[in-house]
């Protein structure tokens, strides 16, 4: 079988979805409101502009588009100080045994995130070199749920959508996923992520002979 690989940053591989949350609850409280962890499920896999506009909108507060692009850009800073400090040891667990799995077996693998940050974050963590292409905020136009993302990552492996499988933490991902007609790893829980061709806790509950098993039963 033909495999490649797609995978979401941020819940995924490693644990950011808390310092995004940190960052974005510091400016919500700065502008006098909070919002809850349910809320803060529906920005995982939004982007930032996006999730702002989302958030503005919970607290009930109108912002021109200067003063949302100064608020982002507050976040983002508040993000990266977080970020900086990260090492290999927020690696989510199973990333590294299945990564170094693909690798030998040399199944390509591409990340498709919605951050701008994503190469900080590679970095810091240590994971840069797994990767045969990138697709993240800065690379593509429309965010998930859209599919374009995904179908970057696949063109830049030189495959068709059909011979990829997605992993994904966010809603908006899945759907981006299934929008691009692949085969979608849910991590994270059912209720959450629905259209997941199946859904698991964490990577190291999956390897390539799962993977291989899940494309065929699609096909
Ligand atoms: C990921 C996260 C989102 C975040 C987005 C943009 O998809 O799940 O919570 O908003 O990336 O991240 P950035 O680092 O560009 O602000
Ligand atoms: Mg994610």
């Amino acid at each position: 079988t033909q495999i490649a690989c797609i995978f979401d940053l941020d819940g995924v591989l490693v644990d950011t979805a808390v310092y995004h949350y940190q960052a974005w609850k510091k400016l919500a409280n700065s502008l006098g409101f909070d919002f809850s962890h349910a809320q803060n499920e529906q920005l995982k896999g939004v982007n930032r502009q996006r999730s702002l506009e989302k958030i503005l909108n919970w607290g009930g507060i109108t912002k021109t588009a200067a003063e949302q692009e100064e608020l982002a850009a507050l976040k983002n800073s508040w993000y990266v100080e977080m970020i900086s400090k990260m090492s290999d040891t927020e690696v989510l667990p199973g990333s590294l045994k299945l990564l170094t799995e693909l690798q030998a077996a040399g199944v390509p693998v591409a990340l498709g995130s919605a951050s701008k940050n994503s190469g900080l974050i590679l970095e810091r963590t240590g994971l840069s070199h797994f990767f045969n292409a990138i697709v993240d905020g800065n690379s593509v136009t429309s965010s998930k749920p859209d599919p374009e993302v995904f179908l970057k990552g696949a063109e830049l492996l030189r495959t068709e959508p059909s011979n990829c499988v997605v992993f994904e933490d966010a809603a908006a991902g899945v759907e981006a996923a299934l929008a691009a007609k692949m085969a979608v790893v849910g991590i994270g829980t059912a209720e959450n992520l629905p259209g997941a061709d199946v859904v698991i806790e964490d990577l190291s509950k999956i390897n390539l002979e799962k993977l291989k098993a899940l494309l065929q039963h699609k096909s």
